[in-house]
């Protein structure tokens, strides 16, 4: 994919995509990035406020699910290729409301690979249609295992099921068409810009305001985190060097129990905040736990460590404290994005839970 020039980046002005669309503006000045984003209350410009000027770096607003659109667009723009990383991203809200994530996960993901097919017209040479996926389309483990490339499907939550279905028509347009495609489902990120609906930067704030942090269930369920800065090197690289048609799994070899890596947090916070310590996880609360809640998620990199040489770069320890001083200092993008509708969606989820 050397030799691929003008780029479309769906979803980049969401927490991972703003990080790849910085890292390929970058990176690549022969390449022409465009970030398309329809700036759901998930898409924030300011996230992307260092590089906004850069000669070869231009935002699109628009919505993948808006058929008439998406077909002009590409006809205007003859991309060469596509990382698509729009997408409604958050389990609870799936939840409430999984129509949302019919429409933008499924249908906007076959209009985009629609999109790409008439425009390539079966000639993908040097053409590519990456699409970012989740380890959550794989279910639930147990106490023991690791996702593999090989792991079968199982979905739990809407969420998933729609990550899933995507990750099928993916294939499909692969295994059909012959449209130049490859997938990688990763594991939790956690980072900057991460939008505080997620567990990490939600604890952050709550308990820098002294507010109850909400753990589901008993605290027990288990996630593998990893770096997006690491999440998006490893994008990089498998959009430069993954044959068509292939997957990786993307994850940290990382795996923390919730109530463990809140009182982690809690005791970073208590340091950098001139607390006691054991003052901020005082601030733990047990709500009710989330419904059809997975498990335990693990993710086995191995493919693409082996094939790709990828592996992660910082350890969780010094990944966390960056992201701690991260949200500390920047206290005014904290504030704007709690503002508003961020407090009719959390008292919707946490009031009375
Ligand atoms: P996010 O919710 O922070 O951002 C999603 C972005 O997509 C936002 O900028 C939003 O405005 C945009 N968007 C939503 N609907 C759109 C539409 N209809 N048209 C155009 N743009 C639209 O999500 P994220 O956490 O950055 O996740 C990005 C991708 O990575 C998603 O596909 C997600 O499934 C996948 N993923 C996320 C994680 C994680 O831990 N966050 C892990 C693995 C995979
Ligand atoms: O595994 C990859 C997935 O990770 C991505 O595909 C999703 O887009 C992303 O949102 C994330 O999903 P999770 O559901 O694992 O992330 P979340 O931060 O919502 O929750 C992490 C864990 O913390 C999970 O076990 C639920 C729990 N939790 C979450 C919230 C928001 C709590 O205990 N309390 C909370 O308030």
């Amino acid at each position: 994919m050397q030799s691929t020039k003008k780029i479309i980046i769906t979803g980049g002005a969401g927490f991972i995509g703003s990080h790849v669309v910085r890292r390929f503006v970058k990176n690549y000045p022969q390449y022409t990035i465009i970030n398309l984003d329809k700036l759901t209350y998930a898409g924030n410009l300011a996230n992307l406020k260092d590089i906004e000027n850069e000669p070869n770096y231009s935002f699109v607003k628009g919505d993948i699910v808006d058929i008439q659109f998406i077909n002009t667009f590409f006809e205007e723009q003859q991309p060469d290729a596509i990382i698509h990383l729009a997408a409604e991203s958050h389990v609870d809200r799936s939840i409430s409301n999984p129509l949302e994530f019919v429409m933008t996960n499924v249908v906007g993901t076959v209009n985009l690979l629609n999109a790409a097919k008439n425009l390539w017209k079966g000639d993908f040479e040097n053409k590519r249609f990456y699409h970012v996926s989740t380890d959550e389309v794989y279910g639930t483990l147990g106490e023991d295992g690791m996702f593999t490339e090989n792991t079968a499907y199982d979905p739990h939550s809407p969420y998933s099921a729609s990550k899933a279905g995507s990750d099928h028509f993916v294939r499909a347009y692969h295994d059909t068409y012959g449209l130049n495609t490859v997938i990688s489902n990763c594991s939790n990120n956690y980072g900057s810009f991460h939008f505080p609906e997620k567990l990490i930067p939600l604890a952050i704030n709550n308990i820098k305001q002294n507010k109850p942090v909400p753990v589901y269930g008993k605290g027990e369920n288990i996630r593998d985190w990893l770096w997006v800065e690491d999440h998006a090197r490893a994008i990089d690289v498998i959009f430069h060097k993954a044959a068509a048609g292939s997957t990786y799994n993307i994850g940290g070899h990382n795996e923390w129990k919730n109530i463990d890596l809140i009182k982690l947090l809690s005791s970073i916070l208590d340091n950098k905040l001139g607390r006691d310590e054991g003052e901020s996880a005082k601030l733990i609360t047990y709500v009710t736990d989330r419904a059809g809640h997975d498990l335990r998620y693990a993710i086995d990199a191995s493919k693409l460590k082996n094939e790709l040489g990828w592996e992660p770069s910082i350890t969780f320890e010094q990944g966390l404290e960056k992201t701690v001083d991260w949200y500390l200092a920047n206290e005014k993008w904290l504030d704007d994005v709690t503002s508003g509708h961020y407090q009719d969606y959390y008292n919707e989820q946490y009031t009375n839970r």
